[in-house]
């Protein structure tokens, strides 16, 4: 097993780019594959979980290569695709599960798709159950909320579907199912989740609508090739935004991240916390909107962080909780009962691994409540598998006194591949923090 030594760092400063943005990657990729002709990603995501969806594209017999970060799809169009011969298996990949069931519910073939252990606890119904209303034939165990999950194609009719979750997610596979269904669907979203797949099906020429939380979509359209240009991720970003506010005297810019509104609550609430966070260099990119990210560090102040703002930072919470750690006061964080159906149960893992290390926090049913302020010391911690809880802990342990060991950290992998190249070459950089370079240990 692998884990990841940090010690307390002095301050951050560089220029850094981050990975690529996993969420648009899924959907070029999957959109990509569903286009007629030709369609190129350019700096797409190459983590395990964007790799699960091209592998199960590929699995459905579309032609991917790639060449220098460059991904060239050919497309067969909607109707293109083929019975894959083997179960799908999306490895730890929600996003890749849960699109591709929308996807695949209205072939004409059968297919299975499963996953790894987090997966197979993970919750489907909230996308199986509107698949079924629109007619999907789809079985698994627990009466077809876990995985795996076997899909008999059928012809889907369109449906109107209030959403009781925000879920990028669930909305998303009920757009593709929707390019498939007779007529027009509609589909509304009790808050806003991130909008990637509007933004990306309009790119391609889908005929879609956005009014506010109701998107609408038409069947049975045409969808053209494109060239997709994937930003930065700020869900990676997020890590280093944190890192240089709490680290005194840090000073960084990350160049080309991706700051759509449905993603940037994060840059929202650390500036209302007492952040210096600027946007420059702010530009348009296949759609979606690009910047760079200056970052100096700051005194932190705690908040009260709920409601809407929630899914534009759903993923970043982990990461928030060390900064609150790092702030003057109490931060309570409501709304946010999603956390506990991600790759772990983010509350209660965030809450048992950052009292390790001496945060003074509270678990509550849908959020955290964190006394602020307090010195954190080194200690050693646990990923519980979790990509984020662990590049979380591992920020948390350049705060604490001392050395913090991160334990089970290959998960990283799964979003931010060169996450611990990234933050030695901030460390690295600066004279006084030489010998407190992170390191990385390999235990068989
Ligand atoms: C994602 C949507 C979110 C997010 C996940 C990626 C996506 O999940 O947490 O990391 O790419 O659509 P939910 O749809 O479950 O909120």
């Amino acid at each position: 097993m692998q884990s990841l030594t940090v010690k307390k760092s002095g301050a951050l400063k560089g220029e850094i780019t981050v990975p690529s943005d996993k969420s648009i990657t899924h959907r070029a990729i999957i959109i990509g594959s569903i286009a007629n002709g030709a369609s190129e990603v350019k700096g797409y995501l190459p983590s395990e979980d964007c790799l699960n969806t091209l592998k199960a594209m590929r699995c459905m017999g579309v032609d991917i290569t790639e060449k220098g970060g460059l991904l060239a799809i050919k497309g067969g169009g909607l109707y293109g695709l083929k019975e894959p011969g083997d179960v799908i298996d999306v490895g730890n990949s929600g996003t890749s599960i849960r699109l591709l069931m929308g996807l695949l519910a209205p072939q004409s073939f059968f297919s299975v798709i499963t996953g790894d252990p987090s997966i197979r606890r993970r919750p489907m119904m909230r996308v199986v159950g509107p698949l079924r209303i629109m007619g999907a034939q789809i079985n698994g165990r627990n009466e077809g909320n876990l995985a795996p999950i076997s899909i008999s194609g059928r012809r889907l009719s369109r449906i109107n579907y209030a959403m009781p979750v925000a879920s990028a997610q669930v909305k998303s596979a009920l757009l593709l199912a929707g390019l498939y269904a007779d007529g027009k669907g509609q589909i509304t979203e009790p808050i806003r989740s991130r909008d990637h797949t509007e933004r990306m099906l309009s790119f391609f020429g889908a005929k879609i609508a956005v009014s506010g939380s109701f998107v609408s979509i038409e069947g049975h359209g045409v969808l053209g090739a494109q060239k997709v240009e994937v930003p930065g991720d700020i869900s990676s970003a997020a890590f280093f935004i944190v890192a240089a506010t709490i680290i005194d005297g840090s000073e960084i810019l990350i160049k080309g991240v991706g700051i759509n509104p449905t993603r940037n609550g994060l840059l929202d609430i650390l500036r209302e916390m007492g952040a210096d966070v600027r946007l420059e260099n702010e530009r348009m990119s296949s759609g979606e909107p690009v910047s760079d990210i200056y970052v100096r560090s700051s005194r932190l102040k705690g908040i009260e962080i709920k409601g809407e703002i929630i899914p534009r930072v759903i993923d970043e919470i982990p990461i928030l909780s060390v900064a609150a750690a790092m702030a003057e006061g109490e931060t309570v964080i409501r709304d946010a009962g999603e956390l506990r159906v991600k790759e772990t149960d983010r509350i209660l893992t965030m809450v048992t691994e950052l009292r390790r290390i001496g945060v003074s926090l509270e678990e509550m049913p849908d959020g955290l409540r964190i006394a602020g302020g307090r010195p954190m010391f080194g200690a050693a911690c646990s990923s519980h598998g979790d990509h984020r809880v662990a590049m979380s802990l591992a920020i948390a342990g350049l705060a604490a006194e001392g050395e913090t060991t991160v334990e089970d950290t290959e998960c990283i992998n799964t979003s931010f591949p060169g996450f611990k190249e990234t933050l030695r070459s901030l460390v690295d950089t600066h004279g006084l923090t030489r010998g407190y370079l992170p390191s990385e240990q390999s235990e068989r």
